[in-house]
């Protein structure tokens, strides 16, 4: 090789191109040496922002030469961590346990780490005590590095970790790789400044940083122009988009510059912060011809005292005021939410409370949590943490509650004809293709592969509990 392309860029991406090269190039000799094709398995614990990233890196290890895999046989293994509830990470502590004898068989094998869970010390100094075999290991802010990460890797023969305590630079047109070709999630947003007081994202994800609106626009056109009909706007409060970019834009604004991009057809965002959620919202999507008629709005509690102590901003009465404008607005809407139980010093009334909240706004579905303790967030050294026994008492009288109410509200289109984004061949029928309704509601029916990717109007003949059984509309 000669010395001037030898040069490493010093800006971005230009530098991560000129090291995917160099990744190539040494992928390839391994693979004569080896005679056979190497292969890659990402598993992605968390939420919509872990999935995206995965997406990032899955597009850069392609390039790379790797072959993509689901199995952790894999000649590089990557587990992006979550660590927003404990048993989130023991299930990395559990599977990572089980990759050292894979390891054994496979020493040229590389098993690398990311994600959430990865920016806490505590889970660094396990790592580098007890799971010594992990070859690379970084963190939520420097995931753009990953090719020149690799890179250090494969030269080197060493452990690398590389943990940034603060986000950097927003590094825009890396390559990307989606799971469908005709849906995909685009962040418009990193971080998040709510502090809840339980919760450890802000302490893994960094500040809250909005992507230019220039920069999101063109991203979501080269996407179409890629086949992609839905978008999935992410980001941990999208409500509070724009705040801290000059000159300012709110979310209605930018969801209305979204909307103006011919060839997309449907647009989702996630997730909404109550206390951020504006009239301007509710006015943009209800006179939205493209914004999906689903929010997802977080609930936590349905106690007051126990939302101020969350550091929530909004109370029972607030959250159920927004429930009715949204209703009155758009009263096809479907709502879903997130619900904790258990938080530290919650009373059998501040229980009672929330299931009054799901009693009245019977939501179309709710992700419900038992209360973890997060290490380092106030709500951790909180006086009387609820025992394990409450919790679980609480935690079961909430999901019959939230599934009794879901599926009373999920049956209110049975027998009517409703477009269905085709997803995929259903996994327990290959006659039968799987879909979603724009409320996100999913939808089996009788179909074949050439359906996958667009929209069809389906009859909903049969509601079973959270899904539909229907059939084509001729
Ligand atoms: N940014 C989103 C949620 C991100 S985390 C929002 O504010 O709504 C996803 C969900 O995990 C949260 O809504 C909350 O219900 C749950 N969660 C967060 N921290 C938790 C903890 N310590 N214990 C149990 N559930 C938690
Ligand atoms: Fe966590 Fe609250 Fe931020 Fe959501 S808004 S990520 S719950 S701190
Ligand atoms: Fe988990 Fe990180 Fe998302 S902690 S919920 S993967 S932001």
């Amino acid at each position: 090789m000669n010395a001037r392309s030898d040069m490493i860029p010093e800006s971005e991406p230009a530098r991560q191109y000129f090291y995917i090269e160099k990744c190539r190039q040494w992928l390839e000799k391994k693979k004569k040496e080896k005679g056979r094709d190497l292969t890659c398995g990402i598993f992605t614990f968390g939420c919509q922002m872990n999935f995206h990233d995965s997406e990032k890196i899955t597009a850069i290890l392609k390039q790379i030469g790797y072959v993509n895999t689901d199995s952790e046989e894999a000649d590089f293994v990557l587990y992006n961590t979550c660590t927003v509830r404990e048993n989130a990470n023991e299930r990395v502590y559990g599977r990572l346990g089980q990759l050292k004898a894979k390891k054994k068989k496979n020493p040229d094998s590389i098993i690398a780490l990311c994600g959430c869970m990865m920016q806490e010390e505590h889970v660094i100094d396990k790592i580098r005590e007890s799971y010594g075999y992990v070859d690379l290991i970084f963190g939520t802010h420097n995931i753009y590095k990953f090719a020149e990460l690799l890179y250090t890797r494969f030269v080197s023969e060493r452990q690398i970790i590389d943990i940034w305590k603060e986000a950097g630079e927003i590094v825009e047109d890396l390559p990307t790789q989606r799971k469908y070709t005709f849906k995909t999630g685009l962040n418009i947003m990193y971080g998040c400044n709510n502090f809840c007081s339980y919760c450890i994202v802000p302490y893994v994800r960094g500040r809250e940083r909005s992507r230019r609106p220039e920069d999101i626009i063109t991203e979501a056109k080269r996407l179409v122009s890629d086949g992609v009909k839905e978008i999935m706007l992410l980001g941990q409060n999208v409500n509070s988009y724009g705040k801290n970019l000059k000159p300012q834009i709110t979310f209605a604004e930018l969801l209305k510059r979204v909307e103006e991009i011919d060839g997309i057809e449907r647009i989702r965002f996630m997730t909404s912060h109550p206390k951020d959620l504006s009239d301007e919202l509710i006015r943009t999507m209800k006179e939205s011809e493209k914004i999906c008629r689903h929010i997802h709005l977080p609930l936590q509690s349905g106690s007051s005292d126990i939302l101020r102590k969350m550091n929530r901003h909004y109370t029972k009465e607030g959250y159920l005021t927004l429930i009715d404008k949204l209703r009155q607005a758009m009263p096809d809407i479907s709502i879903t939410t997130d619900i904790i139980v258990g938080f530290p010093g919650e009373t059998d009334d501040d229980f009672r409370e929330t299931i009054d909240v799901v009693r009245k706004v019977k939501f179309d579905s709710a992700f419900t949590f038992k209360y973890s303790k997060r290490t380092g967030t106030p709500a951790a050294a909180m006086d009387n943490q609820i025992s394990d026994e409450v919790m679980k008492k609480r935690f079961d009288e909430l999901l019959l509650a939230v599934q009794e109410e879901a599926y009373e509200r999920t049956k209110r289109f049975c027998g009517q004809v409703k477009p269905v984004l085709v997803e995929e061949i259903n996994a327990h029928d290959p006659d039968m293709v799987t879909g979603r309704l724009e409320n996100n509601t999913v939808v089996h029916f009788n179909g074949d592969k050439s359906l996958i990717g667009q929209i069809v109007d389906v009859k909903l003949s049969e509601c079973k509990g959270f899904y539909y059984i229907g059939e084509i509309n001729k």
